[in-house]
């Protein structure tokens, strides 16, 4: 088993911990509440260490800076209001000094760890760099797990390490799904990380029933098949998954923009934004004969309103059913609670990817190099 945050001696220690604040931030870097539960959810650790005397230097990254150059300042000052407490930031690595004039119980921020080049190339002289500044490592950041950066698999080499408390809710959550789920088993996969999420499907037509495929996913998989997906959303990589699997389900038919207007139809021209009517349908009925049900990734643009419709009624009929059900991902979780219906659901998972990642492989890299 992992080390946990409870059987770990933190009392005065400098403690790094890795958090996962990749909340959405619009471009006025204006904080919705309803998009504060990835920060509601490390509350607990982080009061601990306070009670524990810890010196808490946090890490994280926000966003993916070639996307977008996205600066934690803002959700600093969103963490801190939460917690009732000053965080201090700082944009520079060069900390040490920081650290050691801190008091006992104070909180600092390093700026995104992904401006750092060498956090997503796993590099060892960032991993030993951050284990530098501190005596203990605590990786309180699951959904990010599933990556092998240096903040998460990289520091644990050179630090005595352990999983923080809602690490260990999710583990606990996910293992009971996994060691006595009732059949069928639904999994709904959607969204658009596309090269994470594609890796799992086999995994997925392996221990499930059946396996509902939507979102920008679905378009990437037609388009590999040469199907014409005009401009929608899709991801030009190589993948090998078996089509005529009677336990896939794609979508039948499109809510498409074209030119300014809504359209549903089997044939795209314009773009695919969310699956359409029969379609939803299929799943619908999939979902209904469920016993345990296993949903990451909305099935379309549910920012862009009708095509959070599928979505929507995928929520419905989830709900309705009385089926198990555990559901995950920074966008997903965010409609829910939009809509108010993240409390229907057994277990609220903070990781998308990484939650896919634990179900299907029993693993992460994350939890491997502890
Ligand atoms: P999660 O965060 O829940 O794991 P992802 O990050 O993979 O989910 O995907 C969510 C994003 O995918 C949202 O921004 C959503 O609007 C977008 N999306 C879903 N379907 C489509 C589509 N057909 N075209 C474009 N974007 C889509
Ligand atoms: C997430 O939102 O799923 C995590 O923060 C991981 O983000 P990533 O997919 O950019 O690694
Ligand atoms: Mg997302």
């Amino acid at each position: 088993m992992y080390k946990n945050l409870k059987n770990t001696d933190v009392f005065k220690k400098r403690v790094l911990v890795r958090v996962d604040l990749n909340i959405p931030i619009g471009d006025n870097l204006k904080i919705d509440k309803s998009e504060i539960w990835r920060l509601e959810a490390i509350i607990p650790t982080l009061k601990y260490l306070i009670k524990q005397k810890s010196k808490i230097i946090l890490i994280s990254h926000l966003g993916r800076p070639k996307e977008k150059k996205l600066s934690l300042k803002s959700v600093c000052n969103s963490l801190s209001k939460l917690l009732r407490k000053k965080i201090s930031f700082s944009e520079t690595l060069n900390v040490k000094k920081t650290i050691e004039l801190m008091n006992f119980g104070d909180i600092l921020l390093l700026e995104n760890i992904r401006f750092d080049s060498r956090e997503e190339k796993n590099s060892d002289s960032l991993a030993k760099e951050l284990a530098d500044l501190a005596d203990i490592f605590v990786n309180e950041a699951f959904s990010v797990s599933h990556r092998e950066h240096a903040s998460i698999v990289g520091i644990p080499k050179y630090l005595d390490s352990c999983i923080g408390f809602l690490f260990e809710k999710e583990i606990d959550e996910l293992n009971k799904v996994l060691k006595n789920f009732k059949r069928p088993l639904v999994a709904i996969i959607g969204g658009n990380k596309i090269s994470t999420k594609i890796k799992v499907i086999n995994k997925f037509l392996n221990i499930s029933d059946k396996v509902l495929i939507g979102g920008a996913l679905a378009n990437t998989i037609f388009y590999s098949q040469g199907v014409d997906m005009s401009d929608s959303l899709v991801e030009k990589i190589d993948f090998n998954i078996d089509l005529d699997n009677k336990k896939l389900f794609l979508p039948q038919d499109f809510g498409i923009w074209d030119n300014n207007v809504v359209k549903y139809s089997d044939k795209v021209q314009g773009k695919a934004l969310d699956i359409g009517p029969k379609s939803i349908d299929l799943f619908c009925s999939a979902i209904k004969s469920a016993k345990t049900i296993v949903w990451n990734g909305p099935l379309g643009l549910y920012t862009q309103k009708p095509f959070d419709k599928s979505s929507l009624e995928i929520t419905k009929a989830i709900i309705k059913s009385k089926a198990y059900s555990v559901v995950g991902g920074g966008d997903t979780v965010e409609f829910l609670r939009k809509i108010k219906k993240d409390k229907k659901f057994n277990h609220i998972s903070t990781g998308g990817g990484a939650m896919l990642n634990y179900l299907a492989n029993e693993r992460l890299a994350g939890l491997d190099a502890l």
